[in-house]
């Protein structure tokens, strides 16, 4: 079995830029290794990511999108993560079940355990290591405006939820052994160098 890493942090923290940089340094080193991302990285998960990233934000309810985002991932597990990991790749996301637990958490605190419970009957499983990449709310909304693009972030929800974001990320980490919190504040190179360091 190969081993599975994701990376989790707020909108614009640098999660894609690091998982993309470790991909490149494992490779060079000889690994297989597949990169990855959520919601989506099969098929099926990619259609799914439109259907809930896309179009009239208030056009699923809060219940209806924690399943489009569980049905998206057990897509991602069942074809791409886990034969992947069967064959002794090392399988890299951007973003994995955290992901839920915090935007759909705090932004629906009272479905949290529905959260829980859905991820214990449908998923079950959770990364090896998970690195956070964790940088203050500002610079993360600063780093994503940066970007344009048609689909709905959390982002635009502004910094007093990102700020919660931030620290529901960190109350996590907090709680399970298979976090490093990687500072994510500098140039990419220097996070990456933490990241390489924590690895
Ligand atoms: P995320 O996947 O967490 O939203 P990205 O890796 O897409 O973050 O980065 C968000 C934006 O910030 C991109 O435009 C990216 O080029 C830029 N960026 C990434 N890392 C850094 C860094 N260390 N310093 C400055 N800008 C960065
Ligand atoms: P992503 O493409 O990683 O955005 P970013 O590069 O801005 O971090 O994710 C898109 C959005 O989907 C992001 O705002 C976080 C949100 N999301 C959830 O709300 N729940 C989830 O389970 C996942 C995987 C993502």
């Amino acid at each position: 079995m190969g081993r599975f890493i994701s990376f989790e942090g707020i909108d614009g923290s640098g999660k894609s830029t690091q998982a993309r940089a470790l991909a490149e340094a494992l490779r060079a080193r000889g690994e297989d290794v597949v990169l990855t991302r959520e919601p989506g990285g099969s098929a099926g998960a990619e259609e799914i990511r439109a259907l809930v990233l896309q179009g009239d934000p208030d056009r699923w309810s809060p219940e209806t999108e924690i399943l489009l985002f569980t049905a998206a991932r057990r897509d991602h597990l069942e074809k791409t993560i886990r034969p992947a990991l069967a064959r002794g790749a090392t399988v890299i996301t951007d973003r994995f079940a955290d992901s839920t637990r915090i935007y759909q958490g705090v932004t629906r605190g009272d479905l949290a355990a529905t959260v829980d419970q859905l991820h214990a009957l449908m998923i079950g499983v959770e990364p090896d290591l998970t690195f956070l990449i964790d940088l203050p709310a500002k610079e993360g909304l600063a780093r994503a405006q940066t970007r344009a693009g048609v689909e709905m972030r959390f982002e635009d929800m502004g910094l007093d939820m990102q700020t919660r974001m931030r620290a529901g990320f960190l109350d996590l980490a907090a709680r399970h052994a298979r976090f490093r919190v990687i500072d994510g504040r500098g140039s990419s190179a220097e996070v990456a160098a933490r990241v390489a360091q924590a690895l």
